[in-house]
């Protein structure tokens, strides 16, 4: 099956079908974009390899509603469900969970109207705990690619121990770096705010580490934290190989992708994704 352009994608997105969708700045565009192609890239070479013989599997543990729509304009995106729905070569399972039941139930009908109502499931609940029936669900031998994209910092370091559990299962995470990490510094370090600890993981020595950081502008410690995260996924979780995009908004970084495989060559997929923008421009994160 042929890979399916974004521009395509968007479009079959583009009419108003009365369900809730999420309003998005214009970055967000930028963030699915890369989902989207990363997907197209790997469904199209992975599905029906012999070594996965389980098949390819999708976990997406914050979906929202399945459309976007950009703030202060017509334009309407595919939600991330969608785009999973929409890979190339057909996922064997798609699992959503969104802890919002309106966002639960749009996106179950808009799965169901692009053809995936038999191999998708929409849990409705916090992704924290539902991980456990996700993970029991996907079987021995399965290439699962999961998509972890809070708003905040929401998701527990614990959380991608037990969906790492099953097997090979590829992340791209939305670590909010900028606006919710370094915004609520004080908090995290203080401890009043338990957020930051949950997301790097109990055995993180990361506010030792950050007291003997000895220059704490925005920039490097943004660095600092995105280091402290990749080095816990591969000493605890076994991930080979991880990389990073900056996604930027009008006054500069918004937050950070954080890419990681169990397989070093599975980076050959997601550097191929950002070799060029969504205008066919060269080096959308350079
Ligand atoms: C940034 S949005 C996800 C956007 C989505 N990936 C897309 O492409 O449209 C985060 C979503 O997570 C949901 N959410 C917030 N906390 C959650 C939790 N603990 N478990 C599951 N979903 C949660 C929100 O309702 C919201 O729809």
């Amino acid at each position: 099956m042929a890979q399916v352009p974004w521009e395509e994608a968007c479009a079959r997105v583009r009419d108003d079908d009365g369900l809730p969708c999420r309003e998005v700045g214009a970055w967000s565009e930028d963030k699915l974009f890369v989902w989207h192609s990363y997907i197209q890239t790997t469904s199209t070479s992975m599905v029906g390899k012999p070594q996965w013989a389980a098949g390819l599997f999708y976990v997406d543990l914050f979906g929202g509603p399945g459309v976007c729509q950009v703030k202060n304009s017509t334009r309407r995106l595919p939600g991330s469900p969608l785009i999973a729905a929409m890979a190339a070569k057909p996922f064997k399972h798609i699992f959503v969970v969104d802890s919002d039941q309106r966002n639960a139930v749009a996106c179950e009908q808009r799965l169901a109207k692009v053809g995936a109502k038999d191999r998708a499931t929409v849990f409705t609940g916090d992704s924290n705990k539902i991980v456990n029936e996700i993970a029991r669900r996907i079987p021995k031998g399965a290439l699962t690619l999961a998509l972890v994209d809070p708003e905040g910092l929401d998701v527990d370091f614990e959380t991608l121990r037990t969906l790492s559990s099953a097997g090979r299962v590829d992340l791209l995470i939305l670590f909010a770096d900028a606006y919710d990490a370094l915004r609520n510094l004080d908090a995290f370090v203080s401890g009043d705010d338990k957020r930051l600890d949950r997301m790097l993981g109990a055995r993180s020595d990361w506010r030792k580490r950050l007291g003997e950081l000895p220059n704490w502008e925005p920039n490097n410690l943004r660095e600092f934290f995105s280091r402290q995260y990749i080095e816990t996924l591969k000493n605890e979780l076994g991930y080979a190989a991880a990389d990073t995009k900056i996604i930027r908004g009008p006054h500069g970084p918004l937050y950070r992708l954080v890419y990681a495989s169990k397989h070093p060559r599975g980076l050959d997929f997601w550097q191929k994704v950002d070799a060029r923008d969504r205008h066919g421009q060269k080096g959308l994160f350079s």
